[in-house]
């Protein structure tokens, strides 16, 4: 199709608390055109799944107005996420009777353990094979319910999808533009609001990916009922706390560090597991380092506990390391504290239109 004018995706990152906007442009070398955030009322976004249309279609609506974006026939890139994808690196022998479109979604019946009918499935051939000559393959099943809901969002602003995408994708497609390959397993670490995403790559390839049901909503749900105080008082403390702008008191500074710990533990466990047990696709390979994005990957001692427990370097990653940005506009020290929550939102506008789920 002929497009009249060539103009950039809109990338939304529709979180539990926040929806995150990036718009890129550019050729090889992208800038930031724009970026912004809003946040969502409790309940509108939940574990991946939009439970409000309507409220986060008015909210998008508010949203595109602050920021002087005009969406209407714009294209959009969203992602789905949490229980709204199922992803599964897998290896198939060649077969010359069968597509390999075929096979993968075979494959998928057998691994997804979920009706098909319920799915949009696409595979994603990574281009390398197993040691056993096999070629490695993403299948992706994305629930049909949740695409609805991002459609009726997209389509009540006067908007078009433009690429589908899931959390754990845009990640890594963010991490690679701005850090490259590595030889070694590496954990990219998305902590949300409401989860954390834990998710293995290697060569630039996907391997593995686990949530875990921890995020910044945790740490300030325990902290409203330590304290007997509300979770905008608890958010406060947490935020205060984390960016080192308010000393924590010693309630504060327990309960974090209690909450780190059990985050911390699954997050272990989660490497251990794809490591030592019978899924792992890339035997031999050492782990070497974890990279952290999310906005709650700032919470006060996370990046310290969890590099004791892993006992690799842990860094935060900075998702406008690539990119050109006009720091007039979007000044450094803002970028630095805010930046990390951008992370699926970047990935997203790095997509291209052509490309799939
Ligand atoms: N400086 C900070 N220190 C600690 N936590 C922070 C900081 N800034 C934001 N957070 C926390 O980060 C979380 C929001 O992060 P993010 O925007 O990545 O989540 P989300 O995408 O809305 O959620 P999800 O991906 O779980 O649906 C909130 O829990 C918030 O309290
Ligand atoms: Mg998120």
């Amino acid at each position: 199709m002929v497009e009249l004018f060539s103009r950039s995706l809109l990338a939304l990152d529709i979180g539990s608390s926040s929806i995150k906007l990036v718009e890129l442009a550019g050729g090889r070398q992208k800038k930031v055109r724009a970026m912004a955030h809003i946040a969502l009322p409790p309940g509108v976004v939940e574990n991946g799944v939009i439970k409000d249309p309507a409220a986060a279609q008015e909210q998008l609506k508010d949203f595109f107005k602050a920021n002087r974006i005009l969406p209407f026939g714009r294209r959009v890139c969203v992602t789905l996420s949490g229980n709204a994808v199922i992803i599964k690196r897998v290896a198939l022998a060649p077969d010359k009777d069968k597509e390999l479109a075929e096979q993968a979604y075979y494959a998928a019946e057998q691994h997804f353990q979920h009706s098909m009918n319920d799915l949009e499935f696409d595979f994603y051939n990574t281009g390398s094979l197993n040691e056993r000559g096999e070629i490695n393959v993403v299948l992706v099943g994305a629930k049909r319910e949740a695409i609805d809901g991002l459609m009726e969002i997209v389509h009540g602003n006067r908007m078009k999808i433009g690429v589908v995408e899931t959390d754990v994708f845009a990640i890594a497609n963010m991490f690679e533009y701005n850090y490259g390959t590595s030889e070694t397993i590496m954990a990219l670490i998305n902590v949300g609001a409401s989860c954390t995403q834990v998710t293995l790559v290697w060569r630039g390839e996907y391997l593995y990916t686990r949530e875990v049901a921890v995020g910044g909503n945790e740490f300030t749900r325990r902290l409203a009922e330590a304290m007997s105080i509300d979770v905008v008082a608890a958010e406060v403390a947490k935020i205060g706390a984390s960016n080192f702008t308010q000393d924590p008191t010693e309630v504060v500074a327990r309960i974090i560090s209690e909450t780190n710990d059990q985050l911390v533990s699954e997050i272990q466990t989660t490497v251990a597991y794809y490591l030592q047990g019978s899924d792992n696709t890339a035997p031999g390979v050492p782990f070497t380092n974890a990279f952290l994005a999310g906005g709650a990957c700032r919470t006060l001692g996370f990046e310290a506990a969890l590099a004791a427990a892993l006992q690799v370097p842990v860094a935060i990653i900075n998702p406008f390391q690539n990119l050109q940005v006009n720091h007039r506009k979007f000044p450094p020290e803002e970028l630095v504290l805010e930046g990390q929550k951008y992370g699926v939102a970047v990935g997203l506008g790095l997509r291209n239109m052509g490309d799939r789920l």
